[in-house]
């Protein structure tokens, strides 16, 4: 399974334990199944930082399914130090002589729930230390990565798993250009091994290097689990180029009200027998349905135009009687599923483009409020080509509207609103609580340097210089701000602090940094073959090898 999003909406009336029930049901269809162990694909926490309701929750939980003394029939034979290293205890939970585990969880972390603050952490490395699940994956350098697997041995059967926790896509895209990405192989018997990769990335292109194309992994593997997508697309399918299948699980929570999330919901039973796999599919029965729909009012000419007296009330009656089909429809699917939540999830987005005008939504959800999750945001209107994800703007658009009060009052020219924007942002999102300081100490030490060698020395000329300064166009603010945020990241790294995906946005991060390399430990490493070379595509070469 993947993204899981515990405790998304928890306080939320209607839609506040989703999670937690789907959460359950996961872990009782693997303890149903008897499965060897739970494989998770990142984002189990919706939260960077989880409520303690969500911890309490999901410590529970895994207690009451994962522990116990059913024995575990699978070897791990790789060097255990490396691939557990994020806490004391680099050990498979299930090997702890002071634990009893019955069904082991290995987890990579994901975008929301990755390591951020001063250690390095991540929500998952509290469940670590406790010894309920095992989080691996999390690699410590930003200049280079090297994916050693866990080796595991069940009977004849040898799988090779591994792992990468979310990275920001462009930072891994130019890593895997860069021949930087190495995936470690056994030495011995090198074909007998079923190689599983589990990764947590865009995989479909959002912008030029903002996503992973399959094409960068290494073809040796066997099956890629992809997670971050939302839309369940569980079927393995084989990719041509480089010989390995990719099965998306997708979420088991609708997180955004888009057309991905609207795919039934699944998890996967996956066996493995020798180079043989077979991938059951698990419908979700405890997720909340969700129906969405799309309206074009300027295909309805029969029924009426802008022009048409009373419109906003026919446009009204038309969007009332589509949510009323969807609702029927999902009360049909639902009969017989007594653990599918009641009241479903609607989406109607209603283009209004051609002269239209939109109708008042909360009078329109009053009608609605004992029969849909979602009452307040069922109608969504957009005119033709509006951009639906606008989510990541609302954070500046803040900060803009601010500086503009602050500009008229003639203060605060010295910090840019883009700049304090995305280190807002940094702050908001990743608790980063040096990104805002960084970018003031930069952009004042940069105003003094400028005035310095302007020769200002009154307080009239500083006012005008400063206020001349601040009309850089958006390429040099860019760069500005790109500096700022390396020097945080600089400084982070002095300090000693490895956590070097905190606080850095997907843009800004750069890797020209002080390398780590080397600083993951390997058990005498055997690098010969391969790692100068680019060679991608190339088939049957060990870009690295366990000793
Ligand atoms: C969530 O579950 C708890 C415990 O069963 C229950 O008291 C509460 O009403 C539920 N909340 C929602 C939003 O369903
Ligand atoms: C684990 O379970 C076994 C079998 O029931 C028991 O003998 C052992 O004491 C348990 N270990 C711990 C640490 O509880
Ligand atoms: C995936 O792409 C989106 C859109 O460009 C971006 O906002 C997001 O940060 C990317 N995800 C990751 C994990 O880098
Ligand atoms: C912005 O400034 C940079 C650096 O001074 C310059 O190279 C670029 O041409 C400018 N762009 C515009 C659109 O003025
Ligand atoms: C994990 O590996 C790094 C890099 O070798 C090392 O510095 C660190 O001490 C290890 N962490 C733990 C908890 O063993």
């Amino acid at each position: 399974a993947t993204d899981i999003h515990l405790g998304y909406l928890e306080k939320d009336a209607i839609r506040g334990n989703d999670t937690y029930d789907t959460l359950n049901e996961i872990l009782e269809c693997a303890k149903t199944n008897q499965a060897d162990f739970i494989l998770l694909g990142g984002d189990l926490f919706h939260e960077n930082k989880p409520s303690r309701r969500c911890l309490h929750s999901c410590i529970t939980m895994l207690r009451k399914y994962c522990m116990g003394d059913s024995p575990i029939h699978f070897n791990i034979l790789s060097d255990q130090r490396v691939n557990f290293n994020t806490t004391q205890f680099p050990w498979v939970n299930y090997q702890d002589e002071n634990l009893n585990i019955s069904i082991p969880v290995f987890s990579v972390h994901g975008n929301h729930d990755d390591p951020t603050g001063a250690e390095g952490l991540c929500a998952l490395d509290l469940l670590s230390a406790s010894g309920l699940i095992n989080h691996f994956g999390h690699s410590q350098s930003v200049e280079s990565i090297e994916i050693s697997p866990i080796l595991m041995q069940k009977g004849n059967t040898k799988l090779a798993l591994y792992g990468l926790g979310s990275i920001p896509d462009e930072r891994l895209y130019r890593m895997f250009v860069n021949n930087k990405v190495t995936m470690l192989r056994p030495k011995e018997d090198q074909d007998k091994w079923f190689n599983l990769f589990t990764i947590h990335q865009n995989r479909s292109k959002h912008g030029p290097t903002n996503y992973i194309p399959e094409q960068f992994l290494d073809d040796f593997l066997d099956l890629v689990v992809w997670g971050h997508e939302h839309e369940c697309l569980i079927t393995p399918t084989r990719n041509e180029q480089q010989l390995f299948y990719v099965t998306q699980p997708g979420s088991s929570v609708a997180t955004s009200l888009s057309p991905g999330e609207a795919a039934k919901k699944h998890i996967g039973l996956l066996k493995v027998k020798g180079h043989k796999m077979n991938m059951q599919k698990i419908p979700l029965k405890t997720v909340r349905q969700f129906f969405i729909q799309d309206v074009v009012l300027a295909d309805y000419e029969d029924l009426f135009t802008p022009d048409t007296p009373q419109v906003t009330k026919k446009v009204e009656d038309l969007c009332y009687a589509k949510v009323t089909e969807m609702l029927e429809q999902a009360e049909r699917e639902r009969l017989g599923c007594p653990l599918t939540p009641e009241k479903p999830l609607i989406r109607l987005r209603v283009d209004y483009s051609g002269g239209f005008e939109t109708f008042s939504t909360s009078r329109f959800s009053q009608k609605f409020v004992d029969r849909v999750a979602n009452p307040k945001d069922i109608i969504h209107f957009l005119r033709r080509r509006e951009a639906m994800d606008q989510q990541d703007t609302q954070v500046e658009d803040l900060v803009k509207q601010y500086f503009e009060a602050a500009e008229q009052k003639g203060q605060l020219s010295l910090l840019t609103e883009q700049g304090m924007g995305k280190a807002i942002q940094e702050f908001v999102d990743k608790d980063e609580k040096d990104a805002i300081q960084e970018l003031i100490t930069y952009q004042l030490e940069k105003t003094q340097r400028h005035l310095q060698a302007r020769g200002v020395t009154t307080e009239q000329d500083i006012d005008a210089e400063v206020r001349e300064d601040s009309k850089k166009n958006t390429t040099e603010e860019d760069n500005e701000i790109r500096e700022a945020m390396n020097r945080a990241k600089a400084h982070r790294l002095e300090r000693g602090d490895d956590s070097v995906d905190a606080g850095i946005s997907d843009e800004f991060a750069d890797v020209n940094m002080d390398s780590d390399e080397g600083s993951v430990p390997f058990p005498a490493p055997t690098r010969g073959r391969g790692r100068g070379g680019r060679g991608r595509g190339g088939r049957g070469r060990g870009r690295g090898e366990l000793s």
